[in-house]
């Protein structure tokens, strides 16, 4: 079986590269590199002995992926290519709906025109919004308050028609609560260009001293000890998440699934796990709460675990150890080659 990963060569997708390549797969990476390194091709070789085909192109560009999709005798795609800073989707709106929901119509046009019929979607929590009860489910009504989380919810709601139309697809929407973490061998892991949005990568680097500090977004939230709860969830877990996904595309025409591990931590339990597992002192100051953040976000797993036969294994510890691995191991990221 041959599986196309849109998106292939990021953080995310390089892990579910070597997932699939571990499980047997051929995979295809189709990736425009606008937010990647293609050193993650050679990396993905070291770590499984197997290069991944690579097409540079735009999820966009349905003539590249019919051909894509046909020389390479796909028989699914995993989809993860798209435009993912919440800060970003508000100034650059524009781009952020052409790049994440037409470009995932332009891919589902690719797939019918080539008669490749299951897709994996990489879709996000933050389709959910503020959260009326937790753990979220996936029954949960969806009310996103960034337009990033609303070109997610209209990428899943496009599929999800097609998945009942005239030249059905067989659609997974896999909602992913907060990846971290990296490849045990610390050759792949998250890379964010300039300074990082996301907690993990941010704490990273002041570990490695290329930051000099965390700002605490929010210490007054009505949490345990004031600070944002999220449900993070190891990257290697997630990218295992995708092949269990893959092998349940057929079983039904659309299923939305949670990818989380159902557990809540917050900011400063993050910061004194991480500080176990590299052992410094990780310098903080509290700072106003971030614009658009919410109190305490984390999935119901339970749906994962009956219909994909999937759950979380690696915990707090373990996703802190290996983020801490990649960046010591790589304190320039995959300039560091
Ligand atoms: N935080 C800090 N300091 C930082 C960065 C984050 O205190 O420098 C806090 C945030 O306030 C929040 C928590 O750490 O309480 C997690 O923040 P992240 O930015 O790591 O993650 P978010 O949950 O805000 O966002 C992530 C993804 C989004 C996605 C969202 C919901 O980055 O793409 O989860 O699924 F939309």
């Amino acid at each position: 079986m041959t599986v196309m990963i849109t998106g292939g060569a990021g953080f995310v997708g390089s892990h579910i590269c070597v997932e699939l390549i571990h499980a047997g797969r051929k995979v295809v990476v189709y990736d425009n590199f606008c937010n990647s390194h293609p050193e993650v091709i050679n990396r993905i070789r070291r770590i499984t002995g197997t290069a991944p085909e690579v097409v540079r192109g735009d999820v966009r560009d349905v003539e590249a992926l019919i051909s894509a999709l046909s020389a390479h005798g796909c028989s699914a795609v995993i989809h993860l290519a798209g435009l993912k800073s919440v800060a970003d989707s508000v100034s650059k709106s524009t781009e952020y709906y052409d790049c994440n929901v037409v470009g995932t119509l332009r891919l589902a046009q690719a797939m019918q025109q080539t008669g490749v019929r299951n897709i994996v979607f990489s879709s996000s929590a933050t389709v959910y919004g503020e959260p009326d009860m937790l753990p979220l489910r996936e029954d949960h009504k969806l009310a996103p308050f960034s337009p990033y989380g609303r070109t997610k919810m209209q990428a899943e709601e496009l599929l999800s028609d097609i998945a009942q139309s005239q030249s059905p697809l067989n659609v997974v929407i896999l909602r992913y609560f907060n990846p971290v973490g990296s490849h045990e061998s610390g050759l792949i892991g998250e890379d964010p260009n300039g300074i990082p949005n996301n907690l993990m990568p941010y704490i990273s680097r002041v570990a490695i001293g290329r930051l000099p500090v965390l700002n605490v977004y929010g210490n007054d939230y009505p949490t345990p000890d004031g600070t944002g709860i999220r449900d993070y969830v190891h990257v290697a877990d997630l990218a295992a998440g995708h092949v269990a996904a893959l092998d349940c595309a057929d079983k039904q025409r659309v299923l939305k699934v949670n990818l989380g591990t159902g557990r809540g931590t917050s900011v400063l339990e993050l910061v004194d796990a991480y500080a176990g597992a590299c052992g410094k002192t990780i310098p903080i100051t509290f700072a106003p709460r971030r614009a658009g953040d919410i109190a305490s976000y984390y999935a119901s797993a339970e749906l994962a675990a009956n219909v994909l036969g999937w759950h979380a294994k690696r915990g707090i510890a373990e996703m802190c150890r290996d983020a801490w691995n990649w960046q010591r191991k790589n304190p320039n990221g995959y300039l560091d080659q």
